[in-house]
């Protein structure tokens, strides 16, 4: 049996910090209402002209290094993003040359705050089909880009950063992606949108969200794709030693553990520094407990998201 193994992780974040009282000054709010409603406490922005491609360019290479792999060997490129650099051509073909890789394909995945999750399962299943040997995963937004900076119910909740990780077909593996578990539902379109795009309004569109039913939804939907990924693994709940959650809301963290009964203290979380990254959060969150000691080689990692769409998903890992 054929199995996509982790070989690395790697992650970028852009160097301006951005605060809760910085935010104050420009709309109303307060850092006490953004941290007791979502735990966050500041987030990166890239700089003028930094794209997403340039972000997720730096994870990646991180990602190769830390995997010992080079650009002849990766084979395959899947860019999780909803702020591409360009309507087109695929973010993921510009990081592809960036990196020197002359082989296989590149493309970009939008599942917006689910991106890296139902990337990870793209890799996955070209992997176990021989369609590809070593995949680079990513998932890289500037949601900087689409914030509507005059509306306090989101400006205050999204950040900037890429994260990518390295995964190569081996036989016989008892390590790598055991299960993966994705789903939509477009009937939820209108809670979490942009209000523009090329086909629309010939426009990006701001970024529209009605917050609170996103939370009711959330925490029913990623607890519900968490018990599937380890359902379909035949692996229980309390086998998983991490879990590395999208960093939507440390609440939405929190509700999702209670319901699950799940020690708070298995739960990654770096939503009071990073904010909201969308499809960068999970493998961000995954970089940073990887480095801190806490995600070992043999761990069993449940990594879960729910986004825009609405899409959901979660994805049993080995390290
Ligand atoms: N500062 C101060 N007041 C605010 C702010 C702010 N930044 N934003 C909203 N408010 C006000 C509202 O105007 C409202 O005031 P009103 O009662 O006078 O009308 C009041 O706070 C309550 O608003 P709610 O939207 O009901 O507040 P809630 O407790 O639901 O918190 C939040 C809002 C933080 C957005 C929450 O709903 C949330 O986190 N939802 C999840 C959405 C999310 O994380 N989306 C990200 C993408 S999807 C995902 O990643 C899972």
């Amino acid at each position: 049996m054929i199995r996509s193994v982790l070989l690395g992780a790697g992650s970028y974040l852009p160097s301006h910090v951005l605060s809760n009282d910085e935010l104050a000054r420009r709309v109303d709010t307060s850092n006490e209402w953004i941290v007791e409603r979502t735990g966050i406490r500041e987030r990166h922005i890239a700089a003028d002209g930094e794209k997403t491609s340039d972000l997720a360019i730096q994870a990646a290479r991180l990602a190769l290094e830390i995997a010992g792999r080079t650009a002849e060997d990766v084979d395959l490129i899947v860019v999780a993003t909803t702020t591409p650099d360009l309507t087109f051509p695929a973010t993921a073909a510009r990081v592809q040359a960036a990196l020197g890789v002359h082989q296989g394909a590149a493309f970009d995945l939008q599942a917006v705050c689910s991106g890296f999750i139902f990337a990870l399962s793209t890799a996955d299943n070209a992997l176990v089909r021989g369609q590809a040997k070593t995949a680079l995963v990513i998932g890289a937004e500037t949601f900087s880009r689409i914030m509507d900076w005059e509306d306090r119910g989101t400006c205050v909740l999204f950040g900037d950063g890429a994260g990518a990780v390295v995964l190569e077909a081996q036989q016989e593996a008892e390590r790598g992606v055991i299960s993966t578990f994705l789903r939509t539902d477009g009937r939820m379109h209108d809670l979490l949108f942009t209000d523009g795009g090329p086909s629309q309004t010939q426009s990006t569109g701001k970024v529209r969200m009605v917050g609170n039913a996103v939370f009711r939804q959330a925490v029913e939907h990623i607890s519900g794709a968490m018990l599937e990924a380890c359902a379909r693994a035949q692996v229980p709940l309390d086998a998983v030693d991490w879990f590395v959650p999208h960093q939507a809301n440390q609440r939405i963290l929190d509700g999702v553990a209670r319901k699950l009964a799940i020690d708070p203290a298995k739960v990654v979380s770096t939503v009071a520094l990073h904010g909201n990254t969308s499809a960068a959060s999970v493998p961000l969150a995954l970089d940073v407990a990887i480095r801190d000691g806490r995600v070992k080689k043999g761990d069993l990692v449940l990594m879960e998201a729910l986004g825009g769409g609405l899409t959901w998903g979660a994805a049993l890992v080995r390290m």
